[in-house]
């Protein structure tokens, strides 16, 4: 069996570019002292479960893999304990949820990396999760800097705590609340550090944070991919920033999806067909899903068959909707438009207009964040597009 030390430069040196801080850090702050006996990996579509106790090796093995370790369902309300299930792999009940997890360490050192935390800095994170980051975080501020990480579910917390006394970290201080409203005792912050996902930042965050601040946070804007996003705070308390790459986060409790989803949608429709092949919508550039999501504001979902392809788009929690299907050989494409939103001509003429547009990628976008709300900008921030 592999040593930690080696386990943990073979991560290091899978996950690609890092800061030097950043790769320091993660030697000093091991994964696996933050992953409990019992958790859970991605498997095959499913969850597949990992127990230090019983298959130690596995265990490890999960632990020093680029991948996410999901530590809690439902919010709680379903224990890994509950799962029935074959070989460790078990049957997500329908409606069952991952809601905490120790996330995959390429996308905690990517978010870290833009971060670029220094000795002595203040920094508020939010989404404790197993604590990991927050760790990270400490040893990134050195001996004079503080980390304040916020976290919502008091149990998830607990454990957290757990981790932090047992590996003698005293530099964090957990707080039990909801990380939208960011915690102003502690203002003003060097970096705000999220690790839960986003459709709206809150205005608190920037408010919190000093001028010349950074904000980082994943950008969930629930059409097609996520993104990273770096704010800078102005002095005039504006946040202004991009979207350097890819971001997949579990979304922040308060801006979740209504349950239900699209596929209640079983009232009358109107049918139809289009030429526009909805895979060409549903594959498109990072670029294209976050011009889409500015200007029409709707959600996407992808169903994949063995022999067809199904687009959603949707407005949350009303009726409105539509599901684009291809099939092999056909030259246009069904449509059922739901609802008394048009939503798919919304949804095709906006890809349009980011054709137009010269189709921009990810990093020519940006976003302001403002006391009245945030918008989405195409090249620089007068250049507003929703
Ligand atoms: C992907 S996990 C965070 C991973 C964590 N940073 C780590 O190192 O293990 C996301 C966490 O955000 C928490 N969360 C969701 N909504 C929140 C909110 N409004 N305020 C604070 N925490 C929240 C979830 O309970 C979950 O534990």
């Amino acid at each position: 069996m592999p040593g930690v030390p080696e386990r943990v430069e073979r991560l290091i040196a899978s996950l690609g570019r890092l800061e030097e801080p950043v790769v320091q850090a993660m030697r000093a702050v091991p994964r696996h002292d933050f992953v409990p006996e019992l958790a859970m990996v991605p498997h095959d579509g499913s969850l597949r479960v990992i127990d230090r106790n019983t298959d130690s090796e596995a265990w490890w093995e999960a632990v020093y893999r680029d991948e996410s370790i999901v530590t809690q369902l439902s919010d709680g309300a379903l224990a890994i304990t509950d799962l029935a299930g074959v070989d460790g792999v078990v049957e997500l009940p329908a409606g069952a949820d991952y809601t905490s997890s120790s996330s995959a360490p390429s996308t905690v050192a990517g978010l870290l990396n833009l971060l670029e935390a220094e000795p002595g800095h203040r920094v508020l994170e939010v989404g404790t999760g197993t604590g990991w980051t927050a760790a990270l975080l400490a040893h990134l501020t050195g001996g004079s800097g503080q980390v304040i990480s916020i976290e919502v579910d008091p149990a998830v917390a607990e454990q957290a705590a757990k981790h932090l006394a047992s590996t003698g970290n005293d530099r964090v201080r957990l707080v039990v609340g909801d990380g939208a409203r960011g915690h102003p005792e502690g203002e003003p912050y060097d970096r705000v550090h999220v690790t839960c996902g986003v459709r709206a930042v809150p205005y608190a965050w920037v408010r919190q944070a000093r001028p010349g601040g950074v904000v980082v946070a994943p950008y969930v804007p629930g059409f097609g991919t996520g993104h990273e996003l770096r704010l800078v705070v102005t002095p005039g308390g504006l946040a202004h920033g991009r979207f350097p790459g890819f971001a997949s986060y579990m979304v922040m409790r308060s801006q979740r999806l209504p349950p239900g989803g699209v596929l209640s949608h079983t009232r009358d429709h109107r049918a139809g067909v289009t030429a526009v092949d909805p895979r060409t919508i549903g594959h498109a550039p990072a670029g294209a899903d976050l011009a889409i999501a500015a200007l029409t504001g709707l959600y996407s979902r992808n169903l994949i068959w063995d022999d067809a392809y199904r687009l959603w788009v949707f407005e949350p929690a009303t009726p409105r909707a539509a599901a684009v299907t291809w099939r092999p050989g056909q030259a246009e494409f069904e449509v059922r438009q739901y609802g008394d939103r048009p939503v798919w001509d919304e949804v095709v003429a906006a890809y349009f207009q980011w054709v137009a547009w010269g189709e921009p990628d990810r990093g020519r976008f940006g976003m302001t964040v403002a006391p009245e709300g945030q918008r989405i900008w195409l090249d620089e921030p007068s250049r507003t597009i929703g």
